[in-house]
C-alpha cells in the first residue's frame, strides 16, 4: 500500500514533467474554430516586425482557459496544479503559486494576505516600492528598518537580526516582518535567525528573493530562504532563470502562520483573470530545467562567475567585491554569481563605466550606481560573454584617469521621516499639488524616490523637512531622476490636506 502510495507521488513529481505545457501544446495542435478571447483566434497575421521580434507567430500558444480544458490560476485542478506542486517540490517549499505580474504582485499579495489595518509590518527601508504598495493596500501601519550604508560601497546592503529583534520588542501588533534577500547587490542577511526572532513572536517572514530563485540548486550558493524557515518566498524567475519576464513565483511554507486560502483570494484579486499561458508555461519549462539540469548548469555559471572576479581583480583600477563582504554590516552570506565592480579607481562613476560599456562595448550591466556596476551572471552565459566583459573592463580601466573621489556625494538625512498616517491613509486622502518649498511641515500624499538607487526618501504619511527639500535639490541638480511623485520634474508635490 505505501509502495503503491509512493510510485504514485513519484509519478506526480517526476521533475522532467510540464504538465501545463504540455497541455498547452496538445490544446494548440488541435484543430479548432474559435469563437472566444483571445481576439486574435491564434490566426491573425502579425506585423512583420512583430513576426520577426518573436521568431515566429505565438497566437496558436496564446490560449486561454477554455471551459476547464487548459487549467486556470485562479482556481487550478489540472496541469497547472501539478505544475505548481512540482515547483514547489523543486524549489523547497510546501506550496507554491505561479504569478504573472512579477515578485511585484508577490510582494504585494504577501503583505496583503497576512496584513490589515491597525496591525504593523516590520520592512526595510531599502525595499523594493512594490513592498510600500503593499503597505498601501493593506492599510499596515510600516516599520521601518533604517538602512545602514555599507563603508565602501556606498549602499545598504543586508538587514541585521538584532535590529529587527529589537523592532519586534519595541512594537505591539507586529503581524509580519518582511526582508530583501539577496538584494540588487546579491547580498544576503541571516535569514533562519531572522525566522527564528519573528516566529517568537507569533509574526510571517515574508523574503523577497526576487534575485534568488536560482539559490536551491546548487549547494556552492546560499541556501534559499525558502530552505530557512521563511513563511513566503517572492522569487522572479524571470531574473535568474529561463522564465519569461514577469513570470514569478510565489512560495509559501507551512509553518501554521500562512492562510493559503487568503492567499489565493488576494492573488485572483490583484492578477489579470486571463492569466498569459505563454507565461504560465514558461514558469514550467523554467522549473523543470532547473530540477532536472540546475546543478550542471549552476555548476558553469558558478564557475565563470568567480573567473570574472579574479580576472577583474587583476585590472588595475578596478575591483570585483567577494567573501569579503560577509561579516559587514549585517552581510550574512552573497551570491557569487554576482559581480560588484567598482570603478571610481580608474577614474570612473559606476554611471560612467555603465555608459562605456553600453556605448562602446555593447554589453548592458544590470544595473550601477556612484561607485560600481553590478553585473549578474546567470545560465543564459558562456565563455564567450564572460571573456567579452572582462576585455571591455580592461579597455576602460586601461584609459586611465585621476581616481574619482566618491566624496562628491551627498548622502540622504540620516534617520526616518517622521510617519504621522499610514499609507494608505495619505495615499488616499483628499490632497492638493503644492509648490515644493511649501510642501515642507506637510504630510506627503505621494511616494518620492531618487532613482537610482531607489531608496524612498518620504512615502505617503510622512513628513517633509527641510533636509529633505535641501537633499532633492541638489540630487536633481546632479540630473537624478525621482520615482513616484505625479510631477517628475518635482516642482510641485502632492500633500495631504489638513
Ligand atoms: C528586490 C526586488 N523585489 C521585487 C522586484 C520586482 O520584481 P518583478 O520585476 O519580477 O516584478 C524587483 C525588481 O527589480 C526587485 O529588485
Amino acid at each position: 500500500m505505501i509502495q503503491t502510495n509512493t510510485s504514485k507521488e513519484e509519478t506526480r513529481l517526476d521533475q522532467n514533467r510540464m504538465p501545463f505545457l504540455e497541455s498547452l501544446l496538445a490544446e494548440r495542435n488541435r484543430w479548432q474554430t474559435s469563437f472566444h478571447m483571445p481576439g486574435h483566434k491564434g490566426r491573425l497575421p502579425l506585423h512583420p516586425m512583430m513576426e520577426d521580434l518573436l521568431g515566429g507567430n505565438p497566437q496558436p500558444a496564446d490560449l486561454v482557459e477554455i471551459n476547464g480544458i487548459l487549467d486556470y490560476l485562479h482556481s487550478p485542478k489540472g496541469a497547472l496544479k501539478q505544475s505548481q506542486e512540482l515547483a514547489a517540490a523543486a524549489y523547497g517549499a510546501d506550496h507554491t503559486f505561479f504569478l504573472i505580474n512579477g515578485s511585484t504582485v508577490g510582494n504585494i499579495g504577501a503583505v496583503m494576505s497576512v496584513s490589515s489595518a491597525g496591525q504593523r509590518v516590520i520592512m526595510a527601508r531599502a525595499s523594493h516600492r512594490s513592498v510600500y504598495s503593499g503597505v498601501v493596500l493593506s492599510g499596515a501601519m510600516p516599520v521601518y528598518i533604517e538602512p545602514e550604508y555599507h563603508p565602501q560601497l556606498g549602499s545598504p546592503l543586508a538587514v541585521r537580526a538584532e535590529v529587527v529583534q529589537q523592532l519586534l520588542n519595541e512594537n505591539d501588533h507586529v503581524v509580519a516582518v518582511h526582508i530583501t534577500s539577496p538584494n540588487y547587490y546579491g547580498v544576503i542577511s541571516d535569514t533562519a535567525r531572522i525566522a527564528q526572532i519573528t516566529h517568537q513572536q507569533g509574526a510571517v517572514l515574508l523574503v523577497d528573493e526576487a534575485h534568488g530563485s536560482h539559490l536551491n540548486f546548487h549547494e556552492a550558493l546560499p541556501e534559499s530562504a525558502t530552505r530557512l524557515g521563511a513563511d513566503m518566498i517572492i522569487q522572479s524567475t524571470h531574473k535568474t532563470q529561463g522564465a519569461l519576464t514577469q513570470g514569478s513565483m510565489l512560495h509559501c511554507n507551512d509553518h501554521g502562520l500562512v492562510n493559503l486560502g487568503r492567499v489565493a483570494q488576494v492573488l485572483a484579486l490583484l492578477q489579470s483573470s486571463s492569466p498569459s499561458s505563454l507565461l504560465l508555461a514558461s514558469l514550467d519549462a523554467a522549473r523543470m530545467q532547473m530540477a532536472t539540469q540546475g546543478h550542471a548548469l549552476l555548476d558553469r555559471v558558478i564557475t565563470l562567475a568567480q573567473q570574472a572576479r579574479q580576472a577583474i581583480r587583476k585590472i588595475d583600477g578596478l575591483w570585483c567585491y567577494g567573501d569579503e563582504l560577509i561579516g559587514t554590516v549585517g552581510v550574512y552570506a552573497y551570491d557569487p554569481t554576482k559581480l560588484i565592480i567598482r570603478t571610481t579607481d580608474a577614474g570612473y562613476t559606476g554611471y560612467e563605466a555603465y555608459d562605456k560599456l553600453r556605448y562602446e562595448h555593447r554589453i548592458d550591466a544590470e544595473f550601477s550606481d556612484l561607485r560600481q556596476v553590478i553585473c549578474s551572471v546567470t545560465i543564459g552565459d558562456t565563455e564567450e560573454s564572460i571573456n567579452k566583459l572582462i576585455k571591455a573592463l580592461q579597455a576602460i580601466a586601461a584609459e586611465a584617469r585621476p581616481a574619482k573621489q566618491p566624496q562628491a556625494e551627498v548622502a540622504p538625512p540620516a534617520g526616518l521621516p517622521q510617519l504621522v498616517i499610514s499609507p494608505r491613509e495619505a495615499y488616499f486622502a483628499k490632497s492638493r499639488a503644492v509648490p515644493i518649498q511649501d510642501a515642507v511641515g506637510e504630510v506627503v500624499a505621494e511616494n518620492i524616490i531618487p532613482y537610482p538607487p531607489g531608496i524612498p526618501l518620504l512615502v505617503p504619511g510622512e513628513v517633509m523637512e527641510h533636509q529633505h527639500l535641501a537633499y532633492l535639490d541638489y540630487i536633481m541638480k546632479q540630473g537624478s531622476g525621482v520615482v513616484g511623485p505625479e510631477d517628475k520634474s518635482l516642482r510641485k508635490v502632492r500633500v495631504v490636506v489638513q
